[in-house]
């Protein structure tokens, strides 16, 4: 039988236990980013959403999130725009600061990244807490840019990551692949 999308994808994560500290397992994709048969099922499936949601741009979440939704971007037909750590982006720029565990962060997005109404779909590669999508969301927004979606390979379903963004996208759907 013919394996499935979720099969071939998990069987290509690898659970690393105690990275980067004592008591988190980290998820690692690079087996996944190495297998072209994993990796553009991935791609196409994330294309997919693309069309299904009619979206113009779709947006990466630095850094897995680059090497996710650059490939999706090419396959869909549509741009490219990053969502980068502060201080990485040479233009005019907007920024938004989340909360973290221990501490804050700050991501930015450049202020002209889209034309006014673009429908965007936001990829990354895990949904843990959500701080980092919801922010990115709250950018999109603020750029003059629609949400029209959130896709991520994988999402911790022990977190509540996807009720927050939920809670923000309205009708527009979570989906994890
Ligand atoms: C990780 C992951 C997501 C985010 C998810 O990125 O790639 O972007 O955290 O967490 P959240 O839902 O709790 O916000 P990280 O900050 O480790 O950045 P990296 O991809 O640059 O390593």
């Amino acid at each position: 039988a013919e394996k499935s999308l979720c099969e071939l994808l998990l069987a290509r994560i690898h659970d690393v236990p105690d990275y980067p500290k004592p008591g988190v397992v980290f998820k690692d994709i690079t087996p996944l980013l190495a297998d072209p048969e994993a990796f553009t099922a991935l791609t196409e499936a994330f294309a997919e959403l693309c069309a299904r949601y009619r979206a113009d741009k779709v947006v990466g979440l630095e850094a897995r999130g680059f090497i996710l939704a650059a490939p999706v971007a090419v396959r869909a037909g549509i741009g490219f725009v990053p969502v980068r750590k502060v201080g990485k982006l040479p233009g005019a720029t907007l920024s938004q600061a989340y909360e973290l565990e221990y501490g804050t962060a700050e991501i930015e997005i450049h202020a002209e990244a889209f034309a006014p109404g673009d429908r965007v779909l936001v990829i990354d590669d895990v949904l843990a807490t959500g701080g980092t999508a919801e922010a990115s969301l709250q950018l999109i927004r603020r750029a003059g840019a629609e949400p029209v979606g959130v896709a991520v390979l994988m999402e911790l379903g022990f977190l509540p990551g996807r009720e927050r963004l939920e809670k923000v996208l309205g009708e527009a759907p979570v989906d994890a692949l």
